[in-house]
């Protein structure tokens, strides 16, 4: 299995590039995801790699952000941002999804976007996910999520030992099938943009 210390240098040396390719292809999908969210005045919403911090322009203003991202580099875009294109309050830190140092129940909203099929262990990021977010909380995950398509299939089979093997993205993760082992109430999905490859998958944390 691939690590997070591999994943972490591969987004390292993206990040002075990364705007360039993945804001404006991504963007509407990280609009929606937002909106998902249905934050409300005064929420702690917890961002969960948050890379160059892309999606802060889509917040609220009387809401806090506390955002996170494992790689340094992809961080120093996203404290630039916090500045020139966050509404709101925003909080950075360098943290790893399998690990969080937040206390449980420290969130009212929780946001991923493009990450879970990234780190290496995915359930043990949900589960950490499911500890930090109060109970009751909305989880808004944007993701790839395999394609039914056999072209398209064919395709990401192909091209997923090259970008899994540097340590970008995977994708052959059955996201939803692996959301759905866990205990989660009113699960959807939302297709977004590029062929319905990329989706908005939202549920509520359940009581303890
Ligand atoms: C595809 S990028 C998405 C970035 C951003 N969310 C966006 O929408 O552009 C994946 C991000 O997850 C971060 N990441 C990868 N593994 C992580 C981990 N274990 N903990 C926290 N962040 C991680 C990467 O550093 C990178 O910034």
């Amino acid at each position: 299995m691939i690590t997070s210390t591999v994943i972490r240098q591969t987004y390292d040396r993206c990040s002075s590039f990364y705007d360039l390719f993945f804001k404006p292809w991504l963007e509407f999908g990280r609009r929606q995801a937002v909106d998902a969210l249905m934050v409300q005045a005064g929420d702690t919403v917890l961002e969960i790699g948050v890379g160059t911090g892309l999606s802060f322009e889509f917040y609220p203003p009387d809401i806090r952000v506390v955002g996170f991202d494992y790689s340094h580099g992809m961080l120093q875009g996203s404290k630039e941002k916090a500045v020139t294109a966050a509404p709101c309050a925003v909080d950075l830190l360098q943290m790893d999804v399998q690990a969080m140092a937040f206390p449980e129940g420290s969130f009212d909203r929780v946001m991923a976007a493009y990450v879970l099929t990234v780190v290496p262990d995915i359930h043990r990021a949900i589960a950490e996910i499911l500890r930090v977010a109060r109970p009751g909380a909305r989880v808004v995950l944007l993701n790839h999520l395999r394609s039914t398509n056999p072209l398209l299939s064919w395709i990401e089979d192909t091209f997923h030992p090259l970008f899994a093997r540097i340590g970008l993205f995977t994708l052959d993760r059955d996201l939803l099938s692996i959301l759905e082992s866990f205990d989660l109430l009113d699960l959807q999905v939302e297709p977004t943009s590029w062929f319905g490859l990329h989706h908005v998958i939202s549920f509520t944390v359940p009581g303890r």
